[in-house]
Parts: C-alpha cells; sequence; structure tokens
C-alpha cells in the first residue's frame, strides 16, 4: 500500500498539473518567464534535477549548488512545489573517464560509451559509491526545504542499462544466484545444466547469458531478467535509504509500464514506492496506441494496489523516439489524459515544460512549444490546466472493476526466450488482445499478479501465463470454484519459475481444472488463420487436445489441429473454467468474453450507439463517468449529471461527439 496519497503531493490542486523542467538548458531571463507562464497554465508541481548531476558536481568533489538553489526558491515563491530528482539519472562524464569500468557492457563484451545517458552498469560498485554521495549531498541540502513535494529518484531506472554483462555484473549476478540457490548443484538442478554439458562446478564459471554462438540456457536467461530487474531495483533502494535519513517527504521513481521495455518486474518494486508513477507515451509503432494506452493505465493502477497513481510524464504531441513521431490529432491530448485519469491517475505529469532548442530531444514536443505563447500548442496546454482544475472532484476515487487480467514480467521473459515453439507469439500481444476483449464486452479490468486473491472477480482472464507456479495455479481454480468465469489461454502454465516443463500434457498446473490435456503445440505460419467449428477464427497458435471432462464448445476445422478441441468450458463449483486454444480474431474475442461476462452476470458499462472508452470512478454515492470518443462518428451513452469537461447538465440518452471526452459527475 502506498505510503502517502498523489493529494498528498499538492493538497489544493485535485488532479494536480505537473511537468519536468529542465533549467540547466536556459538562462535567467527565460526563468523569470517560466514562473510566469507555470503559474498562467496552473502547473503545481515541477520535477528538477533530473540529469543535474554535471551541474551540480561538475568535477569530482567539486560542488556547486548556486543554480539548484535559485530554482528552489523561485519555484517555492511562485507556489509551485518541487519533485526532486536525485541527479543520478547521468553521470558525468568525468565519473566515466576517470572509471572506464562503470561503463556497460553489451552480450558481445563490447562497452557502450557514454555521450548518450545513463552510461552506467547498475552493478558498478564505483557508480554506486559516487550516486550514493550525491544522494546524500542533495538530501541534507533540500530535504527540509518547503517547496520539496516529493522525491525522484534517478530517473527511469534500467530505462538503457538494465541488461550489462560486465565483469562486475558477472560478479553481482554471481552473489544473487548464491543467495536464491544456496549451492552450485542447487543451481545446476534448476538451470537443467546436465543439458549440452553446461554443468557448473564453481560459481566462478558462472558468466551473465553473454553473446553464444549456439541458443543459449533459457534458465540462465530467465535467472538474469530477474537479477538485472532486482539489480535496478537495489538502485532505488539505496537512494530511497539515504533520502528517507534527511526528510519525510515521499519517495518515488517513475516506472515505465509501456509497450517497448519490459526489463523491471515492476510486482517487485510497486511496494517500495510511496507513490506509484508511471511514464507513459503513445506509441504510434503500435496497432491501437490508445488501447495500449488503457492497458499501461489499468497495470499502473494495479501496481498501486487500486490506489489513486501519478502518471509522471507523458508528451503533449510528437516524441521524438520513434521512427515516425506523429503529431497529436486534435483532441487526441485531451483522450489520452482523461483515459489516464479514468483509469485511477490522480495527476498527470508531462515531459517536459519547455521544448528544449538543443541536444537529442529538441523536437520532442512540451508545455511550451518552440512557437512560443502565441501558438495553439501553448492555449491547448493552458486549457488542459483549467480542465485538470475543474476535475478536482474526482480525486481521490477509486475504479470500478470486477474483472481481473493476470498479467507477469517473468512471463513475458520466458515466453520470448531462445528456442521457443515460435516467434510469431508475442506475450504483450496476447495480453492486449485479451484487454482489448474484456474492454469491447464492456468490462472494466484490474490487472493484478499471479497468485493474487481473486475473489469476488466475476470474470478472470489468464492470457499466456507462460510460468505458473502451484499457488498461482491453485487461485486460479479458486476463483472458478468460487463463482468467477475463469478464462486460460493457451501457452499458460507450460513451465514452472525455472523454466521447467510440468510433464504429462500442457498445462501441468491447470489440466484438472480445465478438464483437457494438450499433447502438443502447433503453432501456425504467421500468414495462416484457422477456423473453429462455432465460425470464429484464430492465428498464430493451435494444439492437438485430449479432452478428460470439458465441454468441447468449439472444435478446430482447419489447420494442424483439425478434429480437435479449439475452445473448452469445465463446469467447477460454482463457475468455470474455459481454455481457448488459439489467438482469436478480436471480434471472436470479444464475443467468448461477451458469454463469460452474460453468465457471470457481471456489471458492464456500454455506449448506447457508437463505440466509446467508458470507465466509472467512484466513492460512494459520489460516481464519475469518463466516456471518451476516439472515433470520427457521434456516439451515445445513457447517464444524467453534470459534465465537468464541458460544464453543462447532461441528462438521458448524452451525445459524446467524434473525437471528444465527457467526464459526468453522475446525480444520485
Ligand atoms: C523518458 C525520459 C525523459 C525523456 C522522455 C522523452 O523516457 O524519462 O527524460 O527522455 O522519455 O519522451
Amino acid at each position: 500500500m502506498p505510503a502517502a496519497t498523489v493529494a498528498d503531493l499538492v493538497p489544493t490542486s485535485g488532479v494536480l498539473f505537473g511537468c519536468d523542467y529542465n533549467p540547466e538548458q536556459w538562462d535567467r531571463e527565460t526563468w523569470r518567464e517560466d514562473m510566469v507562464l507555470m503559474r498562467e497554465a496552473g502547473i503545481d508541481l515541477v520535477a528538477i534535477n533530473i540529469f543535474g548531476w554535471s551541474t551540480i558536481n561538475p568535477a569530482p568533489g567539486v560542488w556547486d549548488f548556486a543554480a539548484l538553489d535559485e530554482m528552489m526558491a523561485l519555484l517555492h515563491e511562485n507556489g509551485i512545489r518541487v519533485n526532486l530528482g536525485t541527479g543520478t539519472a547521468s553521470p558525468p562524464p568525468w565519473l566515466s573517464s576517470t572509471y572506464p569500468e562503470t561503463l556497460p557492457m553489451a552480450p558481445d563484451g563490447t562497452r557502450r560509451y557514454p555521450g548518450g545517458r545513463q552510461a552506467f552498469c547498475p552493478s558498478s560498485p564505483i557508480f554506486r559509491e559516487h550516486a550514493a554521495h550525491l544522494v546524500e549531498t542533495v538530501a541534507e541540502r533540500y530535504g527540509a526545504h518547503p517547496a520539496l513535494a516529493l522525491w525522484h529518484v534517478s530517473n527511469e531506472i534500467g530505462c538503457h542499462n538494465a541488461l550489462c554483462y560486465c565483469d562486475e555484473s558477472a560478479e553481482a549476478f554471481r552473489s544473487w544466484l548464491q543467495s536464491r540457490y544456496g549451492t552450485i548443484d542447487a543451481l545446476n538442478v534448476a538451470w537443467g545444466t546436465n543439458f549440452w554439458s553446461q554443468r557448473y562446478t564453481d560459481w566462478a564459471q558462472i558468466l551473465p547469458p553473454r553473446a553464444t554462438l549456439s541458443l543459449r540456457n533459457p534458465a540462465q536467461l530467465l535467472d538474469f531478467s530477474r537479477f538485472s530487474s532486482d539489480a535496478g531495483l537495489e538502485l532505488y533502494r539505496a537512494e530511497a535509504e539515504i533520502i528517507r535519513r534527511h526528510s519525510s517527504a515521499p519517495v518515488t521513481t517513475n516506472f515505465m509500464v509501456t509497450a517497448h521495455i519490459r526489463t523491471q518486474d515492476y510486482w517487485t518494486w510497486a511496494g517500495e514506492m510511496d507513490v506509484v508513477a508511471n511514464d507513459h507515451y503513445l506509441d504510434r509503432r503500435l496497432p491501437d496506441p490508445a488501447a495500449e494506452l488503457s492497458f499501461a493505465a489499468d497495470l499502473t493502477r494495479g501496481l498501486a494496489g487500486g490506489e489513486p497513481w501519478l502518471l509522471m510524464e507523458t508528451s503533449t504531441s510528437a516524441v521524438n523516439w520513434q521512427p515516425h513521431n506523429l503529431a497529436k490529432a486534435p483532441g487526441e491530448l485531451v483522450r489520452n489524459v482523461a483515459s489516464h485519469i479514468a483509469r485511477g491517475a490522480d495527476g498527470i505529469c508531462f515531459f517536459q515544460w519547455r521544448a528544449s532548442a538543443q541536444g537529442a530531444e529538441k523536437f520532442h514536443s512540451a508545455l511550451l512549444p518552440h512557437a512560443g505563447t502565441d501558438s495553439a500548442l501553448w492555449r491547448q496546454s493552458v486549457e488542459l490546466g483549467a480542465l485538470l482544475r475543474r476535475l478536482a472532484p474526482v480525486a481521490g476515487t477509486r475504479v470500478a472493476a470486477s474483472a481481473a487480467l493476470l498479467f507477469s514480467w517473468e512471463a513475458w521473459w520466458a515466453l520470448e526466450n531462445e528456442g521457443r515453439p515460435s516467434e510469431a507469439l508475442s506475450y504483450l500481444e496476447q495480453v492486449h488482445a485479451a484487454h482489448n476483449a474484456l474492454t469491447a464486452a464492456g468490462l472494466t479490468v484490474d490487472i493484478v499478479r499471479p497468485g493474487a486473491d481473486l475473489d469476488a472477480r466475476s470474470v478472470v482472464i489468464v492470457p499466456a501465463l507462460h510460468v505458473l507456479r502451484a499457488t498461482e495455479a491453485q487461485a486460479i481454480t479458486d476463483a472458478a470454484r468460487g463463482g468467477a468465469h475463469v478464462l486460460v489461454t493457451f501457452a499458460t502454465g507450460t513451465v514452472d519459475e525455472n523454466d521447467r516443463v510440468g510433464l504429462g500434457g500442457y498445462p501441468a498446473l491447470l489440466r484438472e481444472t480445465l478438464g483437457l490435456r494438450v499433447e502438443e503445440f502447433a503453432p501456425l505460419r504467421p500468414e495462416d488463420t484457422v477456423v473453429l467449428s462455432n465460425g470464429s477464427t484464430g492465428s498464430v497458435w493451435s494444439e492437438r487436445i485430449t479432452v478428460t471432462g470439458a465441454e468441447v464448445v468449439a472444435s478446430f476445422t482447419t489447420g494442424p489441429a483439425a478434429g480437435g478441441a479449439a475452445l473448452t468450458r469445465n463446469a467447477l463449483g460454482a463457475g468455470a473454467a474455459w481454455y481457448v486454444a488459439t489467438a482469436l480474431a478480436p471480434a471472436d474475442y470479444a464475443a467468448l468474453i461477451d458469454r463469460l461476462a452474460t453468465d457471470a452476470q457481471a456489471p458492464r458499462l456500454r455506449a448506447s450507439s457508437g463505440e466509446l472508452e467508458l470507465v466509472r470512478r467512484e466513492d460512494g454515492a459520489r460516481r464519475f463517468l469518463f466516456a471518451i470518443n476516439h472515433t470520427d462518428q457521434d456516439a451515445t451513452v445513457h447517464t444524467s449529471g453534470h459534465d465537468l469537461a464541458t460544464q453543462e447538465d447532461v441528462s438521458g440518452t448524452v451525445v459524446v461527439a467524434a473525437g471528444t471526452v465527457r467526464i459526468i459527475e453522475e446525480s444520485a
């Protein structure tokens, strides 16, 4: 449970409005203008000193806090609270030139150089020592500063350097393995090192999974992913521990719950954050970026244990790091922001305040664009500030969800390891497909960790949960017996936590629950599809199944598993355990979830006409309906109350115009 709430950070704000600010890039006159404009936009919280190391500590033993002192005072005078970076995100060039061994190493043994950012090995004792000294100095100086609202540890820990293969990482990996396994024999068993003559007789023989000629040991790869996530978490812990000795302000770091970064198992991190914070940017490389945003926001709420969370970074318009950096369409920013708030965010912060004129991010959008204040982007920023103010009553309310989706970074790592049945099987694609189907069926979904208590869930979906422990399987079984309508999809429960296959037919720990055994995987070529006897279409995967008790709802009529079961249902206690052996087409998937939701009599939110993203936040009698229209057609929803977005009263069949948002405080 988070120790602080977003509302504690800026108690007067409601839904807070914030940004990253890099005053190092600007002169004093610009600073003064920035203060005026920040007040005009209604900025509550400003993150500074994120990349400040070389400014405050320009040479070994040399400290210069003049500019940071001045900025802290300036923000304070202007009534703006500070989200203070510890400054460790990117070491200055003097560190790596004095200690080249702190530089990170790629799997092929080549070093990565400074000149970008985050050029350090997370396990480097020298880096850690210098970072700790920096944090101590900063925390001592500003720990009780009246402007301080929040500590921002490092920045996106592990964004670029999570996986380091250097000798120091090797050393740290060995210690991590020693505490996990105790003896080398236990490690040999866990990693299955009798395979390909890989048996170790001394810890010193063990390396990170550096580049090899053939496939690497998948259990070693899985443990290296775990170790690397833990190494990042250790960096956080070390800084947080120092800060807490000097300051009572809440501490956090910005997560990267996003589609393209998967190196941190945030289930293991989240409990250590005083406030859960996430960075999210629309990924235009995906087929449906807004749907991915919804998923990421739901997952962030899951990490926050259902409590409100903080969107620490997003963009007003284009980013600069995708192949094609599209500007946001009119209305798109408000839709994105509404979707984050609908799914539990109580604060929206942007990277960054003022668009850089120099450096690698000069083409990244900002609240204040290159064009200056006489621009549509600036006017949009001011309007957004006003909208966030009007949303103050939403802050602190909870998202109402009766469905659950099980998500696991370990499953992501292990499923996409080397030597797998099909490269066409992407964990995240399967998870997104499940989330989309739940959403299309009108269900709001909590994303939970495997093993979480699923009591009171009416619909539970378990997509491609490749790694499964006995306790986690038991929670799924208990949910079905207790009355939930559970859907398990293919590629679930194939291996245990050591990446060892459960024998006797997949998924070993759920065979009985599902009433079937999968005898053989029969993946499809990426371009192929299969047809099911109920008319559904599948892709990516099929399987040869022997049914041992489940009812066959549909069988494969084409493809390598033709004639065999494709979709089954096993009545269990008060609920049911369903299984699907292929990646259903979106409409077929949604129809299947619709059936489960009907069986479960799950509460749903549906548009009266057209397509809407609908989510409700509530707190006792207070209810807020978020209706977001991502399409170019008007849609309607049945409700009544006061629309905080447009400031009008609505009732009955309410039109949500194409591309717009309504946030309705519903009447009792
Ligand atoms: C984040 C990072 C920011 C900025 C932003 C650009 O990953 O934390 O510093 O680089 O991306 O989108």
